[in-house]
């Protein structure tokens, strides 16, 4: 059987660090970037896969129709306890499995999810099975170029002349597992992250019958203080944290 890549073991962890709102990085880098992207209406329908303890359906207006769903079933009871409207639904649910659903929606997300999912070119296809024609698919993961797991860190030239990023693999896809309190070394709860190189997310994408519309790299917008600034805030701003692909389902002929 595959190994559970749920995060219910860290599932209170994540809620105490995503708050109401979202942390850091989904308050100031991730919605800033979607909900334009998004472009919800009235009328517009929302599906969340991997959602987490629904941070997103907090974000958007009342009126979208959303359902979220998650395979831990602790971020699904968080984000059914802080839900106030009707129209927003949670459920448990791999989403690699088939999704039961009549009515299709407009927009599908995988915000920070897909790279947390083992079979992630079956997930783009249960999604797109209900989507509506022309309806469209966000995915929002860690740059797949730049930032792999236990593999990609920076490194400082001499006297801080300047800063570079050190990539050791990126063709091969592979998984790794990540301590939620590093602190507490064995006795963490683990998570599981699956890296893959960008031509696996297009790959997917199509065979799943949607077509790539926009893609959006997202660098961080802190700065550092100090001898390192000139050189760290350059590098932050030239390797972006984020990668944002939009695509739309084909219609069929
Ligand atoms: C980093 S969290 C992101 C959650 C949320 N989208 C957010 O941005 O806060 C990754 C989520 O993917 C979920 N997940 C992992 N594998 C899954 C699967 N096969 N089906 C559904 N959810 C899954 C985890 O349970 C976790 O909630």
């Amino acid at each position: 059987m595959a190994k559970d890549t749920s995060w219910e073991k860290s599932s209170q962890w994540y809620n105490v660090h995503m708050k109401e709102d979202g942390g850091y990085n989904h308050r100031e880098l991730v919605l800033p970037n979607l909900l334009p992207l998004l472009g919800l209406k009235e009328g517009d329908s929302l599906l969340d896969l991997g959602c987490g303890q629904g941070f997103l359906a907090r974000a958007i207006e009342a009126n979208i129709d959303y359902l979220g769903l998650d395979s831990s079933k602790s971020l699904i009871e968080y984000a059914k306890r802080k839900e106030q409207h009707s129209n927003r639904h949670y459920k448990v649910h791999d989403v690699t499995y088939p999704i039961d659903r009549d009515q299709k929606f407009s927009h599908a997300t995988f915000v920070l999810s897909l790279q947390n999912i083992s079979k992630a070119d079956l997930a783009l296809k249960a999604a797109s099975k209900v989507l509506k024609e022309e309806g469209q698919l966000i995915i929002v993961i860690n740059h797949p170029c730049f930032r792999i797991p236990k593999h990609s860190s920076w490194g400082f030239l001499d006297n801080f002349k300047g800063q570079y990023r050190r990539l050791d693999r990126y063709l091969s896809p592979f998984r790794s597992t990540l301590q939620t309190h590093p602190s507490k070394g064995t006795k963490s709860p683990t998570t599981l992250s699956f890296h893959r190189p960008l031509s696996y997310y297009i790959k997917s994408l199509k065979d799943a019958g949607l077509y790539v519309e926009d893609i959006l790299e997202i660098s961080s917008n802190k700065s550092s203080y100090g001898k390192a600034a000139k050189a760290e805030n350059f590098a932050r701003k030239e390797f972006p944290l984020f990668m944002m692909i939009s695509a739309r389902k084909k219609k069929s002929l």
